[in-house]
């Protein structure tokens, strides 16, 4: 029997519900047992998306396709049995795990090479493979909430900007944790005056701040050093969301900006710079599906896990995760694993330089033809050029993120490019041709 809309809608709650759930519907269903017709209809948009990637100028994602090699890496993988059952990297992947289908072996030493790249001590580096930076910023919040709580018996406020991206204020909801807003100052980065005002009203509060390392839509930077100057003997922790620049910083004359250890010249000693970060790999190093890493110190990790393990102890899977999904992926631990070698890091130091160059280049073009768009690129570490919206086929056309700033102290549609590495001074070229119908 087929069921159509009338009859479906003509039946009670409990026999429709039958209806479409009964192996038979199931059978049936338009999802899944599409005419072949239907099937191939979609593989062509697909590939006709990947005709349009180079008009992708709008949000941070490296549309290159990887180098074969990347894929001989997989069929590697894949020949092991990576992704041809069901691996799952459950736990922390620097402990035993009592699954051993796991890649966790990949996962810690990724992790311990991107660490060295931003500077955490040897030996001293814990982190994991996520599902994104939002996820990483997760547990970065996370950790902190749970040390400051645990440290002083009273909930951390956190601090962040307006400029920060919006799922911070999603993750904050997510955690109960009260928000303190910070002034930024007119090149978009955390105002510090401001922080250490609002840090002296919440004296009461320990502070959990968001430093955004390129914000979303300026690429600003919030100042860590002079953050960690306000927040000296206060209970704090700082987290790095540096989804985008995290990836490309370590390769350029800026690396210094995101070194978790800073030396001091006169006494030769070290003090921590910050307490986690969280980086994207979806976005600068253009992994084929999204992805983030987690890092921090293994002596934050384990202020963390004391008083973690205290409340929660999976005797089920005979350690103390750490982690907040009890499953993880094995598989993109594994890919990324690719992107850690030393051949793959120096790609990504061209890319660095090529998104810098590229960068200056549009700011340059556009200053001496579309001036009156107001161009500004807000630092020279960033890859974004932001300016006033142009029209609307433009923004279609090439994906234009848009966000109304305040010009002159007005409310005013703006748009920004961000350069990536799939964007090349050509297709630039093409993008400042089509601006003469700004
Ligand atoms: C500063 C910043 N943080 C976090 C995110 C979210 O990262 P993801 O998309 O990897 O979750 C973005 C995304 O654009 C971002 O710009």
């Amino acid at each position: 029997m087929t069921i159509n809309r009338r009859h479906f809608l003509s039946m009670t709650g409990a026999t429709a519900l039958a209806a479409v759930c009964s192996p038979y519907a199931l059978a049936t269903s338009a999802q899944i047992n599409q005419p072949p017709q239907k099937v191939s209809a979609k593989m062509e948009t697909i590939q006709s998306l990947a005709r349009q990637k180079e008009h992708f100028l709008g949000y941070p994602i490296n549309m290159n396709t990887l180098p074969k090699e990347f894929f001989a890496w997989r069929n590697e993988l894949a020949t092991a049995g990576f992704n041809q059952f069901a691996f799952n990297n459950v736990g922390n992947p620097y402990e035993h795990s009592h699954i051993p289908f796991n890649s966790h072996s990949f996962e810690r030493e990724l992790i311990d090479r991107f660490g060295a790249l931003y500077g955490f001590p040897d030996g001293n580096t814990w982190g994991f493979l996520s599902n994104s930076g939002t996820d990483s910023n997760m547990h970065g919040l996370y950790m902190g909430r749970t040390i400051l709580h645990s440290r002083t018996g009273v909930p951390p406020k956190i601090y962040f900007t307006k400029e920060a991206h919006y799922s911070i204020q999603i993750l904050r909801d997510v955690l109960q944790l009260e928000s303190v807003i910070v002034d930024t100052k007119p090149d978009g980065a955390m105002d510090t005056d401001d922080l250490e005002r609002q840090l002296n009203i919440h004296r009461d509060r320990p502070a959990l701040v968001v430093a955004t390392i390129g914000t979303t839509f300026k690429g600003a930077i919030d100042p860590i050093d002079t953050i960690q100057e306000r927040l000296k003997n206060r209970n704090a922790y700082l987290h790095l969301d540096a989804a985008l620049f995290g990836g490309f910083l370590p390769h350029t004359p800026f690396a210094a900006e995101l070194m978790q250890q800073t030396v001091n010249p006169l006494t030769g000693n070290t003090s921590e710079r910050y307490d986690s970060i969280a980086v994207s790999c979806h976005k600068f190093f253009g992994f084929p599906s999204p992805a983030g890493l987690f890092i921090t110190t293994r002596k934050n990790f384990t202020s963390f896990l004391t008083p973690f393990s205290k409340i929660h102890d999976p005797e089920y899977i005979q350690q103390v995760p750490g982690t907040i999904t009890c499953s993880r992926d094995a598989v993109k631990p594994a890919e990324f694993y690719f992107f850690s070698s030393e051949k793959a890091l120096a790609q990504q130091a061209a890319d660095a330089k090529d998104i810098l160059d590229n960068t200056a280049y549009l700011l340059k073009e556009m200053n001496n033809h579309y001036s009156h768009l107001r161009p500004v690129r807000i630092n020279d570490h960033s890859n974004i050029v932001y300016f006033i919206a142009p029209d609307k086929t433009v923004i279609d056309r090439y994906s234009l993120a848009t966000m109304r700033l305040s010009l002159d102290g007005k409310l005013t549609p703006c748009a920004h490019v961000v350069i990536m590495p799939h964007v090349t001074k050509e297709i630039l070229d093409r993008f400042l041709a089509d601006l003469r119908i700004a």
